[in-house]
């Protein structure tokens, strides 16, 4: 944990941010797998730990805007709590080390709720992402589970984007450890890519090598021979030699800070002259992003730019056709990669996007597009020191996409479909660093993980 004084101050913001009323920040519960007592691996909510800290379930933490007072609501363990899951420092206790003066039971939080809404105070809450918040919300606040959804506070939302959006250097360090578990994931899975060796192994690694360093991982594990489909969890197959392999993994500090790292390499240890080519058009992408961001440039800016490299490489290839700049503003790249450059990343690996991802990576100043491809980008707003964003380019042959564009004329000015039925069995290539806008540029954080194609052979042959 944090110091007292930074959860303190976190909260004082935000008070100071939303203005009045009271706000309601529940914890995360417990949640069964196939019975009752067989729970998924506890993962606490994100706001509660970013405001209060604590890893305990069944926690709600309250800051009353208008009295100045924060709280936190939960019960004490009984004995049965004690015998099976182990003794634990009192509510009272707990809301110290976060500095909480005032704590009570649950029934105390159903009488403070009450009471706010007999009084027509504004009560805060943002958009619950799991059922059993919701009902929560719903039995503290007189709402329907619908008017739960409804009534979720667009002050509070707009106010918890703002502070978390410019991470502290704590924050920083702490992802940063996060990255340094992802070193170790993706060098030792590169070390073990070899030809008939199966995905799984390779997946079970990263997730070990994740536990091994206090944390789970920040989401499942991508890890295929198949990386034309972008989010892809089957790790059932063998690896083939001639096959790039897409591994995108992260992991979570003990303290849910996360990385989330895209390392593509060939099974077997040496690009073929189609995976170098690919590679290098993906990797000045990456490269190009990286040249770009900076305080004041939108990240819709860094994506266009990126596109931009991509669109040439593919041009200079044959698989594309005409002027760069007309194939980026039609999209026409954007069967090659259908999704955005990157996210937000903090103590979510997409940051904050139960919060709706709109209000996390669009204002009112720059809106998202409507354009296949780019509409897909999670964050496009002006950049300020303090964000991290993943760069995350990426080249996917998706045969049923290019035969779908090829039957409906799309983009027939620009796109080659002769070229491109040659690529139509290649795969995948995608390459991911999280990325800290800095006062006047950005860094890749954490130790460099090997990203050149010379890196990546030289890493493999070790
Ligand atoms: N690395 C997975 C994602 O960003 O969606
Ligand atoms: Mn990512």
């Amino acid at each position: 944990m944090f110091s007292k004084e930074t959860y303190a101050a976190r909260r004082a913001q935000l008070r100071a941010d939303v203005g009045s009323g009271l706000i309601i920040i529940p914890g995360n519960h417990q949640a069964p797998c196939n019975y009752t007592d067989n729970t998924y691996f506890f993962r606490q909510d994100s706001t509660f730990l970013y405001f209060f800290g604590l890893q305990r379930e069944d926690l709600v933490g309250v800051i009353d805007c208008d009295s100045g007072e924060d709280w936190l609501f939960a019960n004490d363990y009984d004995i049965d709590d004690i015998i099976w899951s182990g003794a634990l420092p009192s509510v009272a206790e707990l809301a110290s080390t976060v500095g909480v003066e005032k704590s009570a039971p649950l029934s105390e939080l159903q009488k403070t709720c009450t009471r706010a809404v007999l009084a027509g105070r504004k009560v805060h809450f943002l958009p619950p992402y799991r059922a059993d918040i919701t009902m929560q919300l719903a039995s503290l606040l007189g709402l329907t589970p619908e008017g739960v959804a409804q009534r979720a506070s667009m002050p509070l939302i707009l106010a918890c984007v703002k502070q978390r959006s410019v991470k502290s250097a704590e924050e920083i360090a702490e992802i940063e450890r996060a990255i340094a578990t992802a070193y170790d994931m993706h060098v030792g899975a590169m070390r073990m890519a070899a030809p008939d060796r199966y995905e799984y192994e390779l997946a079970g690694f990263m997730e070990g090598q994740a536990w091994m360093n206090g944390g789970p991982v920040s989401f499942p594990v991508i890890m295929t021979i198949n990386g034309q489909t972008l989010h892809n969890h089957d790790h059932s197959h063998k690896l083939t030699e001639g096959r790039m392999l897409v591994m995108d993994a992260g992991c979570e500090t003990p303290m849910n800070y996360c990385s989330d790292i895209t390392r593509s390499v060939p099974v077997g240890g040496h690009f073929n002259d189609r995976q170098r080519t690919i590679y290098e058009i993906v990797l000045s992408a990456n490269l190009e992003a990286l040249r770009v961001s900076r305080p004041g440039i939108t990240y819709q800016e860094v994506h266009t730019a990126a596109s931009r490299k991509l669109a040439e490489g593919y041009r200079a290839l044959g698989i594309l056709k005409g002027n760069v700049d007309d194939i980026v503003a039609a999209g026409a790249h954007a069967l090659m990669m259908p999704h955005g450059l990157g996210h937000m990343m903090g103590l979510d690996v997409h940051d904050m996007e139960n919060y709706g991802q709109i209000y996390v990576g669009y204002d009112d100043e720059v809106r998202p597009s409507t354009q296949f491809g780019l509409g897909s980008l999670r964050c496009g707003r002006r950049l300020q020191p303090g964000f991290v964003v993943t760069d995350e380019p990426g080249c996917y042959f998706i045969p049923a996409l290019i035969d779908k564009w090829r039957a409906e004329g799309m983009h027939r000015d620009f796109i080659n479909y002769d070229e491109l039925e040659h690529w139509k069995d290649f795969g995948g290539i995608r390459i991911e660093d999280d990325v800290l806008i800095t006062d006047t540029g950005c860094r890749v954080l954490g130790k460099p993980i090997p990203k050149t194609v010379s890196e990546i052979e030289t890493t493999m042959a070790m």
